[in-house]
């Protein structure tokens, strides 16, 4: 397995996202981190869940695990809901966890327990970690693309590409489709981006499309309910 060392920058709420030195992408928006990551995929998604707990377990699959930011957040919600998720995250290119110890999201979220953020990087691979009473981790090294997922079965989709002109084979009708597939009914797809194409076809597929207000300078984010 070869790991990655993006470069670490501030973004404007003050806290770190990583910078892909091949192509030069921002794994978050420059107008905050964590303050997007709040927003994308806990308020617009996670949230709902937490306001409506399942039987069993909320599983959450993410596109991109990079910084971990997103699966941390989603712990602590976790943790503090005293709800059980299981977190499956897909990732090509793993940032080295070294990289990983120093971005500052412990210390921005108030977080006493730094290691609850590093035994997410530092966990293994390819296999389900029990971190917690209500935190599972699942981190799977390899193409998003090549994946098998189960069908009507997770409750929350983090779509966390990078942008589409970056990588447009992500944000394919094949990709679509295949979520629409692993998302159980009234499963809830979050993503920063909002193209009016991505939007079309969302619609077309049969997700139900809204535009939540974005955050950080950006105007509107993507949510799809199946
Ligand atoms: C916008 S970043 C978001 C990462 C992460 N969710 C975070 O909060 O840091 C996109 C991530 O997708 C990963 N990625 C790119 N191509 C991929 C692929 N084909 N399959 C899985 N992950 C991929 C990148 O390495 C990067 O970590």
């Amino acid at each position: 397995m070869q790991f990655t060392h993006p470069d670490i920058v501030v973004t404007k709420d003050g806290s770190h996202t990583l910078v892909n030195t091949d192509n030069q992408q921002l794994y978050h928006s420059h107008g905050g981190a964590i303050q997007e990551s709040k927003h994308v995929f806990i308020k617009h998604n996670l949230q709902n869940w937490l306001d409506n707990p399942p039987e069993g377990s909320i599983n959450v699959l993410e596109l991109g695990f990079g910084s971990g930011l997103n699966a941390y957040l989603t712990r602590l919600e976790a943790e503090k809901h005293n709800v059980d998720v299981n977190y499956h995250s897909v990732e090509l290119y793993p940032v080295h966890p070294d990289v990983a110890a120093r971005l500052n999201y412990p210390v921005e979220l108030n977080d006493s327990d730094t290691n609850r953020f590093l035994e997410i990087h530092t966990c293994k691979w390819n296999c389900q970690e029990r971190l917690s009473d209500n935190f599972s981790i699942n981190k799977v090294y390899g193409d998003f693309l090549e994946q098998d997922f189960p069908t009507d079965h997770y409750h929350s989709f983090y779509y966390h590409a990078f942008a589409v002109k970056a990588q447009p084979e992500l944000w394919s009708n094949q990709v679509i489709d295949r979520m629409y597939h692993a998302l159980r009914p009234g499963g809830i797809l979050t993503t920063f981006s909002a193209t009016g194409q991505l939007g079309r076809s969302l619609r077309a597929r049969g997700y139900r499309h809204e535009k939540p207000s974005g955050v950080g300078g950006k105007r509107e984010i993507t949510r799809a309910i199946k």
